[in-house]
């Protein structure tokens, strides 16, 4: 029970939207209830948001869900005040929501003003909105953690995918500040994740295929295989928990070692 006494709120943490498979978020969510938390399970996905309060509740922990799109500041308030009414405290935030929708797999030059402006408003500024709203709650909860998922794109940049890559260098840019403007009450980290499977990449995928994705990425990772989102959420939880009471500020790779071999593969 290493989230006793805690309330988290997680966003993203809807299950994968198309079959309701695995997603980081919904892991993150069940994993800390399993530990004790309360979880506020936040979402733009009503139905599948819905579905991981309610298989957290039928394992008898307790968790709500609030429906909020993190691109809007008033569903963000909306979001951050339910905790408040239901739990009357916060003492964990989890960053984790994100789009992949739009046409984003371009140069800067190429990328379409909208698009570019749509991943930065949700990737970026949804983590930022979370930040700002749900602080002072934090604070006056006593303290807690902020845990921002981002990617190991923030450090290994491919030609053709501008956009993301920059939105997850900025959290780890975001991650620092918030650890020092709320220091000491508030620690906040973020974790840099290498390829996870997750439904969305069965999304437009036939089995053979997303094997064969899955094969090609355990190919050229030194661990030879996808990370699960479970293994995800255990760095969350150390994140979350007294376990890494004086981690503050890191943004922790979890790519397999992905980034290193990359870099010293001659
Ligand atoms: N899967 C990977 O390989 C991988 C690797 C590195 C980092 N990440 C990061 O992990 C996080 C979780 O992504 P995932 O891989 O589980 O994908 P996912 O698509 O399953 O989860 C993203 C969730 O965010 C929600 N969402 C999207 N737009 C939203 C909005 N405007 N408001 C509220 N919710 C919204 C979606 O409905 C979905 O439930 C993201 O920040 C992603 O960038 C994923």
């Amino acid at each position: 029970m290493r989230l006793k006494n805690q309330v988290a709120l997680i966003t993203g943490a809807a299950f994968g939207f198309k079959k309701g498979g695995p997603s980081i978020g919904s892991a993150i969510a069940l994993k800390f209830a399993s530990e004790g938390a309360k979880v506020v399970v936040v979402d733009i996905n009503e139905e599948m948001g819905q579905k991981v309060a309610d298989t957290i509740k039928k394992k008898g922990r307790k968790s709500i869900f609030v429906k909020a799109d993190v691109s809007n500041s008033d569903e963000v308030k909306n979001a951050v005040k339910a905790a408040k009414k239901e739990y009357g405290k916060l003492t964990c935030l989890v960053n984790c929501a994100a789009s992949y929708e739009g046409n984003f797999f371009h140069t800067v030059v190429d990328t379409p003003e909208k698009d570019w402006q749509k991943i930065i408003d949700v990737n970026l500024n949804g983590y930022y909105r979370f930040a700002k709203y749900a602080i002072p709650l934090i604070l006056k909860s006593g303290g807690g953690t902020i845990v921002n998922i981002s990617s190991m794109a923030a450090f290994n940049v491919v030609p053709n995918f501008a956009a993301y890559p920059v939105t997850k260098a900025a959290i780890n840019g975001l991650t620092r500040v918030l650890a020092l403007d709320h220091s000491p009450k508030i620690r906040s980290n973020a974790i840099c994740p290498g390829f996870v499977k997750i439904a969305n990449s069965e999304g437009n995928r036939s089995p053979k295929e997303l094997k064969k994705w899955c094969d090609n990425i355990a190919k050229d990772s030194p661990l030879k295989r996808v990370c699960t989102v479970e293994e995800i959420a255990n760095i969350a939880l150390f994140l979350a928990s007294d376990d890494s009471s004086y981690v503050n500020g890191e943004c922790i790779m979890a790519d397999g070692g992905r980034f290193i071999a990359d870099r010293f593969d001659f």
